[in-house]
C-alpha cells in the first residue's frame, strides 16, 4: 500500500495565495463589470530593465548558434554571475563574501522552502508570527511540528511581532535551534537595526543555533541606518545564511533567478557535536537535486550589476517606494496604524475588524484585493498588508476607491 506522508495532512488547505486568488476569481465572476486592482501578492507589474532584456536577447541568440550554445551550466551558477553579486552586493559594503560562497537558484521561495532538508527533523524550529508561510508550511512538510492547533502549529516556537515591539520580534525565551528572520519584513514592512541583528547574532552563536535570514526586500532600503545583509554584523558568517532574489528588485518574478549565501565557516552540528560546514551539504543537494538556472536568465541577471542595470534597478524600486509612501500616508490619514511602507515596497496596516473582513470590505467596497494579515499568522489578525506593486495610477486610483469606502 502506497502511504502518503502524513504530515501534509497538518496543513491548511491551500497556500495564503492561492487562496485570495480563488476568492478574488469568484467574486470577478459574479461581478463582471467591477474593476479591480490587485495590491494583495508581491508581484512586480513593470517590465524587465532594458539593460536585462538587452543581455536576455543576446543570450538566446547565442542559445542559438552551435559555437555559442551552452548546455548544462555549473549547478551553483555561471561564475560571471557569482563573481558580480559577490563583488556589488557584499564586497563594496566590506562584507567578505567570495564568489563560491554564493549559490544561484530559480528563487527565493524554494531556497527558503528547501534549506530545511539538509538539518535534523529534531531541532527546535523559533519562526516569525507573521511569517511568509513557506518557512512554516515546508517545516510542517518535513515532520518538524505537531498538529495546527487554533492557528498555531504545535512544537515552533513562534516569534512573535506586534505593535509593542515595533513589529521585531523579541530574543526567544527557550533555546532554540534554528531561527528564521526577514528583513526588510513580508508581511509587516518593518526593518531591523544592525544594533538589534547583532543581538540576534550573538544569540546564535551563544546558543549554537543558525539563522535563516530572508533579505528578499533589501533593494528598498534607502536608509543607511538599515543593515542590508546580516554578514554586516561581524561573526554573522558563522550563525547565518543569506536569501536574495532578482524578483523585487529587477522585476523577476516571472523570469526566475536568485541566491542564497552560505559563506564557508557557517556551521551546525553533527550528533557528537562537532561542527560541520554547511557549504559543502548545500553544495551536495543541490548538485543532486537542482540543474541551474538557464543561461540567459543568468546573462539576464548579470546585468543588473552594469551602470545602466543598477541605476535602472534603483528607478524601478524608487518608483515602488513611491507608490508605498502614498498609500501609507493615505492609510494613516483615514486614520490608521501602519507600518512599513518606507525602505519597503509593504505596508501593514492594523485596523478593527477581523482581517478576511477588512479584506472583504476593500474587495467588495473598493474592488481593491489586499491580503488578510491572519493569513501570515495569529499575530496578523486585526491588520492586512497592501503591496505597493502595480502602477502609480492604479495605486492612485485604488486609494481613490478605498477613501471613498472607508473615508
Ligand atoms: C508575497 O506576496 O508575500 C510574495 O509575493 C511572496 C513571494 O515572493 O513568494
Amino acid at each position: 500500500m502506497i502511504k502518503i506522508n502524513k504530515h501534509y495532512t497538518k496543513l491548511e488547505a491551500s497556500y495564503l495565495f492561492s487562496d485570495i486568488a480563488r476568492r478574488v476569481s469568484e467574486y470577478t465572476e459574479k461581478n463582471p463589470d467591477k474593476k479591480i486592482i490587485r495590491l494583495g501578492i508581491g508581484d512586480v507589474t513593470r517590465a524587465l530593465p532594458p539593460a536585462c532584456i538587452g543581455a536576455f536577447h543576446k543570450a538566446v541568440d547565442e542559445m542559438a548558434a552551435d559555437t555559442t550554445f551552452q548546455g548544462y551550466g555549473p549547478e551553483q551558477g555561471y561564475d560571471f554571475l557569482r563573481e558580480k553579486i559577490a563583488a556589488i552586493d557584499f564586497q563594496t559594503r566590506g562584507i567578505n563574501i567570495s564568489p563560491d560562497e554564493i549559490f544561484v537558484s530559480d528563487g527565493a521561495k524554494c531556497d527558503t522552502g528547501n534549506i530545511q532538508e539538509i538539518f535534523s527533523r529534531d531541532i527546535q524550529l523559533a519562526i516569525p508570527d507573521p511569517v511568509y508561510p513557506v518557512y512554516v508550511d515546508t517545516n510542517v512538510m518535513a515532520g518538524r511540528t505537531g498538529r495546527n492547533v487554533e492557528g498555531r502549529y504545535e512544537g515552533i516556537v513562534y516569534l512573535e511581532s506586534t505593535r509593542s515591539n515595533d513589529y521585531v520580534p523579541d530574543l526567544p525565551e527557550k533555546s532554540v535551534d534554528l531561527i528564521y528572520l526577514c528583513f526588510p519584513n513580508n508581511p509587516t514592512g518593518a526593518t531591523v537595526t544592525r544594533q538589534q541583528l547583532r543581538q540576534w547574532v550573538d544569540y546564535a552563536r551563544e546558543h549554537k543555533a543558525l539563522i535563516l535570514f530572508d533579505a528578499a526586500y533589501e533593494a528598498f532600503i534607502r536608509d543607511n541606518a538599515v543593515p542590508h545583509s546580516i554578514f554586516e554584523i561581524e561573526g554573522a558568517d558563522e550563525v547565518a545564511i543569506e536569501f536574495r532574489s532578482f524578483s523585487k528588485n529587477a522585476g523577476f518574478t516571472g523570469t526566475r533567478c536568485a541566491f542564497t549565501v552560505i559563506p564557508k565557516k557557517c556551521r551546525a552540528f553533527a550528533e557528537n557535536g562537532e561542527p560541520v560546514s554547511l557549504h559543502p551539504l548545500w553544495l551536495r543537494r543541490q548538485s543532486t537535486k537542482f540543474n541551474a538556472v538557464s543561461y540567459p536568465v543568468q546573462r539576464a541577471a548579470e546585468a543588473v550589476y552594469s551602470e545602466e542595470g543598477q541605476q535602472q534597478v534603483q528607478g524601478l524600486t524608487s518608483y515602488y517606494l513611491e507608490n508605498a509612501r502614498l498609500i501609507r500616508n493615505k492609510m494613516s490619514d483615514l486614520g490608521y496604524q501602519c507600518t512599513g511602507g518606507v525602505n519597503s515596497p509593504y505596508i501593514w496596516i492594523k485596523g478593527d475588524l477581523d482581517s478576511w473582513e477588512f479584506f472583504d470590505l476593500l474587495l467588495e467596497k473598493a474592488g481593491v484585493v489586499c491580503t488578510p494579515g491572519s493569513g501570515f499568522g495569529r499575530c496578523g489578525e486585526h491588520h492586512i498588508r497592501i503591496s505597493a506593486f502595480n502602477s502609480y495610477d492604479n495605486v492612485v486610483k485604488a486609494l481613490e476607491n478605498i477613501s471613498q469606502a472607508l473615508g
